[in-house]
């Protein structure tokens, strides 16, 4: 297997100067500055995502697709550069393979109803791993329960790690598609994705990457990993709610069928027979989400501007120095450790509920996830109700830890 990429050290990461970017950082909760360590469940927006949309609501707006007039034009160009800019962040030249969705949710559901329903045939295996976020395990038991689908999991180790030797043994003849988040939102891991493609591949399966916890995180390149479907969300990547994105190979988009009718997705339509568009509209059924598409080319362009490897290194060190002072409090236990992990530290606290502890927490002003992070088998395999999960974002800093810290002693103190 090959290691996690090298992290390369951050020259000239200016992380006051980011901040500075984000308005919502200058706010107080309940008299005490701003620590927002939830950055996996949404990230804060810059000043270029939300001018961005202003922008198009002041200047460009009007629907796309739809218009001859310049503003729909208009507002049609911005929509279309959105999914340009899609393209080159992941890595590939065709437009034509970025469908925008909700979210990534919806992402991995068109898939299953449209590729799982069309290609997959009752007893054919979809196999998973343990850490799967819930968006990427339910719509698979539905497709079971719906069409006779087999659901495997593959196990992962007490670091959080993947069982690899598992994974090859259940990666089997049956498998048609190894469905599996590139980051786990709970525990951080990183999953080996090149080598779980490679090998999937050689099986004769498809592989559908959930990268919702990995773009914001890492360079991301959907032709070198050859994924065939690569999923993630616009707002943990510092764009806007209400904007996915599904990449997938564009034979396999052209074999497809549509899984939402209606405006757009259409060429002609008689009450006998509709015609359905080309790829991506084909699979963007009604007005679709442009001026959040415009902020996420906003979210992309920032990100790009400070370079995604300088990213990397700033949460590399931040998740070093967090983990290290967190292992020195008394009866805290970090769930998930595997090697090469992202900005993701989840931990329990002796025997004190996580959301007391997130609630004292949000008195001083910090901002922590507490719960089972949707991922309900995580907290099976590791024996826990619910955990504290911290994650972070470009715009954290070594003094946000030194504050959870200091949090977490109240919490201590508090408790006894
Ligand atoms: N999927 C998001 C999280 O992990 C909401 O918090």
């Amino acid at each position: 297997m090959s290691a996690v990429p090298a992290i390369k050290p951050a020259v000239g990461f200016d992380v006051e100067r980011i901040r500075a970017d984000f308005p919502i950082l200058a706010e107080k909760v309940h008299g005490k500055p701003l620590v927002f360590l939830d950055s996996g469940a949404s990230a804060q927006k810059p000043r270029a995502v939300i001018d961005a949309m202003t922008r198009m609501y002041e200047k460009t707006y009007a629907n796309v697709h739809r218009g001859i007039y310049h503003l729909s034009q208009a507002a049609t160009d911005e929509f279309e550069k959105a999914r340009e800019a899609v393209a080159r962040f992941i890595g590939t030249p065709d437009g034509r393979e970025i469908v925008f969705t909700r979210n990534a949710t919806e992402a991995i559901n068109l898939v299953a109803y449209s590729w799982g329903t069309h290609f997959l045939k009752p007893g054919d295996e979809v196999l998973i791993s343990h850490l799967e976020h819930h968006a990427n395990l339910v719509p698979w038991q539905l497709l079971r329960d719906r069409h006779g689908i087999v659901l495997k999991v593959a196990p992962i180790d007490d670091s959080g790690a993947l069982d690899w030797e598992e994974f090859l043994r259940l990666a089997g003849p049956r498998t048609k598609l190894v469905a599996m988040a590139h980051v786990s939102n709970t525990l951080g891991t990183v999953l080996p994705v090149a080598d779980i493609i490679r090998v999937a591949h050689e099986r004769g399966a498809k592989v559908l990457i959930d990268g919702s916890q990995a773009v914001q995180h890492m360079p991301v390149d959907v032709k070198t990993l050859d994924a065939d479907f690569y999923v993630f969300t616009g707002h943990k990547l510092y764009g806007p709610t209400g904007i996915g994105v599904l990449y997938a190979k564009a034979e396999l988009l052209e074999a497809m069928p549509p899984w939402q009718g209606g405006g757009d997705m259409i060429l002609s339509v008689t009450f006998d027979k509709t015609e359905f568009n080309d790829i991506p509209h084909k699979f963007e059924a009604g007005t679709p989400a442009f001026v959040e598409a415009a902020g996420l080319r906003a979210a992309i362009e920032y990100v790009e501007g400070i370079g995604i490897d300088a990213i990397a290194a700033h949460e590399h060190d931040l998740l070093a120095y967090a983990t290290e002072r967190l292992k020195s409090i008394n009866s805290l236990r970090i769930i998930g450790e595997a090697e090469g992990k992202a900005g993701v530290i989840s931990f329990v606290l002796g025997g004190i509920h996580p959301h007391d502890i997130g609630t004292i927490l949000d008195r001083e002003g910090i901002a922590v996830r507490v719960g089972q992070h949707c991922a309900h088998p995580v907290m099976d395999r590791f024996g826990v109700p619910a955990t504290v999960r911290v994650s972070f974002g470009l715009y954290n800093t070594r003094a946000e830890v030194d504050a959870l810290c200091a949090g977490l002693q109240r919490v201590r103190e508090i408790f006894g």
